[in-house]
């Protein structure tokens, strides 16, 4: 016997300002398209980030929905969830997307919509996934980091024994909407830390946007909302490409261009016990892995330097103190990430390298020693020897 199947999955991300002003039709028309006929139920989920430099966003929405009350409705009022990677640590949070979403009666026709961080987008939608076996997600990404990569894509997640990610699931959401607007009252940190994903996604598939990137870092440093927008709209939809286009969106093979760098940075993330953000830690993953391919002579001489430069130049440090880190055999804890990469992997580890700016390759096997190497040659430039 054999069971074959295939499915198609199809979701678009939109892009706007001021996604609850009633006068936009954006959110009503994506939440109602395919049932216009029928009242829609939505329960919301805010980043208490988002909630706490948003002090009229309840009312807001209220009003929104009473305008548009032929197509929607609240279950209840705003559900506040603790901002940042400790609501993907913590098991309680998930427990009490749970519960109100079994109080509440949530069912497989009504909308969870998530406002927020990737933190906040990883667990409610690692939530929505899981109850009834997948309610519709709505996500509206509140970060730069969220809005061109971690809130686009198809993955959830949550850290569990001290893990990144160990529990997850595959789940395309029903919709994005991108409202740039919400990007006004990232701290600087947050507006920085996902610039690291669009050099990410610049080096593995577009040389143009990387020099494009070089060209602007001015006006990204200055936060220019053209310059962001072009940015964020460019990332957005490379990621969303790869997705569609690679055959492998559910990462059912062992590549993985879109975690160029993030086998450091998954590692880096728990070594500091979270102190640094995502996108600073993949930040310091492509300075070492563009470094080690140069060692390694897969990438020519000097083109290291010139992406560790943009990084900086964007405000980035290529260090952490615990970089140093050793274990009790001497080894420096951080390598040890390779491991977990190649276990999470399932045994066959596949790392992708840079030949140039815009080309990779996949590798299978890491000289740890020329990691160390990697690793000293990033603490002396720290140093400014
Ligand atoms: N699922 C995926 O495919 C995927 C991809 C990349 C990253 N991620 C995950 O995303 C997370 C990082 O997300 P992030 O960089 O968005 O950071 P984050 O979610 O940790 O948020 C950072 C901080 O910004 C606050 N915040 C959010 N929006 C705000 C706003 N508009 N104004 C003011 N403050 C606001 C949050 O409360 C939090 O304190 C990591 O857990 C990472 O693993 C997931
Ligand atoms: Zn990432």
């Amino acid at each position: 016997m054999e069971a074959r199947f295939s499915l198609t999955f199809q979701y678009q991300v939109l892009f706007t300002n001021s996604v609850f002003d009633p006068q936009n039709p954006l959110l009503v028309r994506t939440l109602a398209q395919k049932e216009p006929s029928r009242q829609h139920c939505l329960t919301i989920f805010v980043d208490d980030g988002v909630m706490g430099t948003w002090p009229h966003l309840e009312e807001d929405i209220e009003e929104y929905i009473d305008v548009h009350k032929k197509h929607l409705r609240l279950s209840t009022g705003l559900i506040k969830v603790s901002g940042g990677e400790e609501c993907k640590n913590d098991p309680d949070i998930l427990h009490m997307v749970y519960r109100q979403l079994l109080e509440l009666e949530v069912d497989r026709h009504s909308f969870v919509l998530a406002i927020g961080g990737g933190a906040v987008l990883d667990t409610i939608g690692y939530g929505a996934a899981t109850t009834h076996r997948g309610v519709h997600l709505v996500r509206l990404p509140t970060t730069v980091l969220a809005q061109n990569d971690a809130g686009i894509g198809v993955k959830t997640g949550m850290n569990f024994f001290d893990s990144k990610n160990f529990i997850g699931a595959f789940a395309p959401p029903f919709a994005v909407i991108n409202d740039l607007r919400f990007l006004k009252t990232l701290s600087c940190r947050d507006r920085r830390a996902g610039i690291a994903e669009a050099v990410k996604v610049a080096l593995i598939n577009d040389r143009n946007f990387f020099e494009w990137l070089e060209s602007q870092v001015q006006a990204l440093n200055a936060f220019d909302f053209n310059a962001i927008s072009h940015m964020i709209h460019h990332c957005a939809e490379l990621h969303l490409n790869h997705i569609a286009c690679s055959g492998d969106p559910f990462e059912i093979g062992n590549a993985r261009p879109l975690d160029y760098g993030h086998w450091s940075a998954h590692k880096l993330e728990s070594l500091t016990k979270h102190e640094l953000r995502h996108g600073e830690a993949v930040a310091i993953g492509i300075a070492i892995d563009s470094r080690y391919a140069s060692q390694i002579g897969l990438l020519p001489k000097g083109t290291e330097v010139r992406i560790c430069q943009l990084l900086e130049k964007v405000g980035f440090r290529l260090w952490h103190p615990v970089m140093r880190d050793t274990d009790s055999k001497g080894k420096l804890r951080l390598i040890e990430g390779i491991r977990e990469f190649r276990k999470h992997l399932g045994g066959d580890l596949s790392i992708t390298l840079l030949t140039d700016i815009g080309e990779r390759v996949e590798i299978h096997d890491i000289d740890l020693r020329e990691i160390e190497t990697t690793i000293h040659w990033l603490e002396d430039r720290e140093r400014g020897s």
